[in-house]
């Protein structure tokens, strides 16, 4: 099967006074229609930067980014994409959040209307629609964030350590929360974090990425069964795949 997704030499340098700084270097990987991936490596060694250049945000140095095999140049439709912050707009409530992308979009809005409020339930927040994001607990602010990418059915859904600012026990919720979505929805994702159990945890692949410039340094398969549970983290075979992340990263 042709992959959704593939980096080919991947390089990126940002201009700067002397000479440019290298973020990436000769990134390549592909993602398989529906694979979850997660990316892992140090601050600094150009996570963000990659997930820029996947979702067409930003033009390589070099190398080149393919989407459903063509070349991409610039944003599209079928990539979502979420932040580390929800960066929700604070004078609209949840659903007009969820409903923006569509409003940008010029398309009816009783339509939108009725496709946002879909995706609130699917995030388990039907009861605050009409809520402002100040209203709203981070965990749920990153739950309209998730469903605002989803409003357009991506393909493919980037995340950038969604689950970053968020408390031990909603950081929890959330990983299943997502795992569900992305199980009943059937979307490719690829999401930024920093904790190696939560790649494990969640992912069918993990990439680990060098110190800067950030290159492939991992790129191993979790051959763990799904439906995941916490339980799996007790497992011998969890710990030898955190294990195996760990020394990659250090
Ligand atoms: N817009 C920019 N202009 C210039 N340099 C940048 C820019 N964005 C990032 N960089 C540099 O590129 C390198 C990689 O940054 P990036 O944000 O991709 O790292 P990261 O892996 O996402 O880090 P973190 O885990 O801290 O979020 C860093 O050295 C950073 O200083
Ligand atoms: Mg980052």
């Amino acid at each position: 099967m042709t992959p959704i997704l593939t980096a080919t030499d991947l390089s990126l340098v940002y201009p700067n006074g002397n000479g440019g700084l290298q973020a990436l270097d000769r990134v390549t990987f592909s993602a398989q229609r529906n694979e979850f991936l997660c990316v892992i490596g140090a601050s600094g060694s150009g996570k963000t930067t990659l997930l820029r250049l996947l979702g067409g945000l930003l033009n390589p140095t070099e190398g080149e980014v393919q989407f459903e095999g063509e070349r991409m140049i610039g944003p599209r439709r079928r990539i979502g994409f979420v932040f580390q912050a929800a960066n929700l707009m604070p004078w609209r409530s949840a659903l007009e959040n969820v409903k923006l992308p569509l409003e940008l979009q010029g398309t009816n809005s009783g339509a939108n209307s009725r496709r946002a409020a879909e995706l609130l339930k699917l995030v388990g927040l039907v009861d605050f629609e009409n809520t402002l994001p100040r209203d709203l607990s981070g965990g749920m602010a990153q739950r309209v964030a998730i469903a605002r990418a989803l409003v357009h059915e991506p393909d493919l859904l980037l995340l950038d350590e969604p689950f970053g600012s968020l408390d031990a026990l909603t950081r929890e919720r959330m990983i299943f929360e997502l795992l569900r979505i992305w199980q009943m929805r059937k979307v490719t994702i690829l999401m930024v974090t920093h904790s190696i159990w939560e790649a494990v945890l969640m992912a069918d692949r993990v990439l680990v990425l060098s110190q800067r410039p950030g290159s492939i340094r991992l790129d191993l398969e979790m051959p763990l069964s799904r439906p995941r549970s916490l339980d799996m983290m007790h497992t011998p075979e969890f710990g030898k795949l955190v294990d195996q992340v760990r020394s990659a990263i250090e």
